[in-house]
């Protein structure tokens, strides 16, 4: 299959263009689409077909469920019953952005948009071409992050074409996306809403708008070890894997800079390839294998958007063994972190 690229910024979103993506959703074709979080992968989210689509290009398990993208709050009426007021609410606060609810579904979504749950995951991004393309073609966009499943979520379109392309219909680049990982999931359906997976918004800002807000304990990293199994079922895969094997230092600056020194020789010596991700403070105190910068510690926004392009570009330069500095704290901490820890198996050592 030829995979169209079609070029439009937030500024010029050209009708022609819009129009023509419209009509490749309404025949149940893929169009990869930007956000604010990360590109997602897009097909008419009310066709099984179309989702049986998404499943195939990505090779992603059909049990996985897929977030619907819309564009107006009526929406939720649409593809959601008995909507809580506290959903309303979190949209007022927070929609269009990296929030994603999830809600009692109506009977015509279909399963396989679903997972087979009888939940259905809806979000609004705050991303001006994503929401025209919904509300011009009248298509609820059924879309995971546009990644072969196991990669790093694509926040470049580039990204998305080394993942898919030759696999779907089109690719829309908007260039470099505003956050890097994926919207904050909270889950409205219980007695006390729950985050099943960490972002951008915090569960302070959750709670500062709907009162007590819990997080899931099988995402926790302290509960690693105990069986747990996480209620978005995405959260159970190992994700955002790089190919080499990744594993994080924690500690003091002069410890982690020491340690992963030490390890890189080792492994250099070995005759093995290394990368080693550091910040712009820390760069210049590494002297084995190839440095990357994540940015600055002062920029946490800025780290978590160079996050997966960072571990892509590991990739690219086929390194074998990675040893990166840890980022625990701030707001986007454990944002930031939940992604690591995944990407590296949960490899972590403490110097
Ligand atoms: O920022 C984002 O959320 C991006 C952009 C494209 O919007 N999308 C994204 O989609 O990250 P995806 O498919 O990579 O991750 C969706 C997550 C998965 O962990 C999935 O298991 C969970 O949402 N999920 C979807 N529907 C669910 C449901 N009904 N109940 C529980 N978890 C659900
Ligand atoms: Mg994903």
């Amino acid at each position: 299959m030829k995979t169209r690229i079609y070029k439009l910024s937030e500024t010029q979103v050209s009708e022609e263009d819009i129009d023509a993506l419209g009509s490749i959703l309404k025949n149940g074709g893929l169009v990869a689409f930007p956000t604010e979080t990360v590109y997602g992968l897009g097909g008419n989210a009310l066709d099984p077909m179309a989702a049986k689509k998404i499943y195939a290009a990505k090779g992603r398990p059909s049990d996985n469920p897929l977030i619907v993208h819309i564009a107006s709050v009526q929406d939720l009426e649409v593809l959601a019953r008995d909507v809580p007021e506290k959903a309303y609410a979190l949209a007022e606060a927070f929609w269009p952005g990296p929030l994603t609810m999830i809600l009692d579904k109506k009977e015509g979504v279909p399963a396989e948009t679903t997972g087979g749950l009888s939940t259905v995951a809806i979000r609004m991004p705050n991303h001006k071409v994503a929401l025209e393309l919904i509300s011009k073609s009248g298509i609820y966009l059924a879309g995971p992050s546009a990644n072969t499943s196991g990669r790093p979520s694509p926040t470049t379109a580039e990204h998305v074409a080394e993942d898919l392309r030759g696999k779907i219909d089109a690719i829309i680049d908007s260039g470099k996306v505003g956050i890097g990982i994926e919207s904050t999931i909270v889950d409205l359906t219980g007695e006390t809403p729950t985050i099943l997976r960490p972002g951008y918004i915090t569960k302070e800002m959750l709670q500062r708008v709907i009162g007590k807000v819990e997080i899931d304990e099988a995402i926790l990293e302290e509960n690693k070890d105990k069986n747990f199994t996480p209620k978005a079922p995405g959260m159970k895969y190992k994700h955002y894997a790089p190919k080499g094997e990744l594993t994080l230092v924690e500690g003091d600056e002069d410890s982690v800079i020491d340690t992963i020194n030490l390890l890189a020789s080792e492994k250099v010596s070995d005759g093995f390839k290394v990368g080693i991700i550091a910040t712009d403070e820390t760069k210049a105190s590494y002297a084995f294998g190839t440095v990357k910068s994540i940015g600055t510690r002062s920029d946490e926004d800025g780290i978590a958007a160079n996050l997966y392009e960072i571990l892509r570009k590991m990739d690219e330069i086929s390194v074998d063994f990675i040893y990166s500095e840890s980022f625990f704290e701030g707001h986007l901490g454990q944002a930031i972190m939940n992604r690591m820890l995944k990407a590296a198996g949960h490899r972590v050592l403490k110097c």
